[in-house]
């Protein structure tokens, strides 16, 4: 199944089918979509690095961002935010990255070539679109950090799915500059809260590459 076969069924499918969700069991409701189909889908899913337009549009963004607050989240405690930055605002980010750049290497006592001050800039302009998610973290005494943490990483794969579900491709980048001062600032996060993914989100006339199979033997074990 390719990302645009995806979009003609899978997605618009799910999408035009959002109220009913509600009422119907989640079976019934994909009646279309065989339970095979839907983990082989899933499997299917692929980073894919040199994105395009089309880009997905505010309320395609939208229904992806309600896929990604049903994450598993104790407490209900809402720890992601969601910023999307697309346009010229890809140069400002791009600036907030060249900035952390040139702190690190100020830190290491060393100067960036101008090659990779170029490459840093440019960076955001890899994809139409970066969803960047937040953890928000707050202090609960029943919800540790790590659990936000990996709430917030739940919802990011949610956010993923769903845009793939869209006919839409992306890639999960956080690197080594995300939780720099002048990146933090530039998304006004607090000193306490992580930029935990960069989603890159576009199209590529690419189809999706075939994973190779990942032998689940050594990492499972069954205990009765
Ligand atoms: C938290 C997190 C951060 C990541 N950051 C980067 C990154 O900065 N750059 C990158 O190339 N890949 C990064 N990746 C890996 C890609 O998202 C992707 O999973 C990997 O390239 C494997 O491709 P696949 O998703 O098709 O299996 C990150 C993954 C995770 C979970």
């Amino acid at each position: 199944m390719n990302s645009s076969e995806n979009n003609m069924d899978n997605g618009n499918e799910l999408n035009s089918n959002s109220e009913e969700n509600q009422a119907e069991s989640p079976r019934e409701v994909n009646a279309q979509v065989t339970n095979e189909q839907l983990i082989n889908w899933i499997k299917s899913r692929r980073s894919i690095g040199n994105l395009s337009i089309p880009a997905p549009t505010e309320s395609q963004i939208k229904a992806a961002i309600d896929c990604a607050v049903t994450a598993p989240d104790h407490k209900k405690l809402r720890p992601w935010r969601f910023i999307v930055t697309q346009g010229n605002a890809r140069h400002d980010l791009g600036r907030a990255f060249l900035a952390a750049a040139e702190a690190q290497a100020a830190q290491a006592g060393e100067e960036l070539s101008e090659k990779s001050r170029k490459k840093t800039y440019n960076m955001p302009l890899r994809a139409p679109v970066i969803i960047t998610v937040v953890t928000h973290m707050q202090v609960h005494k029943k919800v540790p950090p790590f659990e936000q943490m990996l709430s917030a990483g739940a919802a990011v794969q949610n956010l993923i799915l769903a845009l793939q579900a869209q006919g839409f491709s992306t890639v999960w980048r956080t690197g080594l500059l995300a939780n720099e001062p002048a990146v933090k600032a530039y998304f006004g996060v607090g000193a306490d809260d992580y930029v935990t993914a960069f989603v890159y989100t576009g199209s590529s006339p690419c189809d999706m590459p075939t994973r190779k199979p990942i032998d689940i033997e050594p990492l499972l074990r069954f205990e009765s």
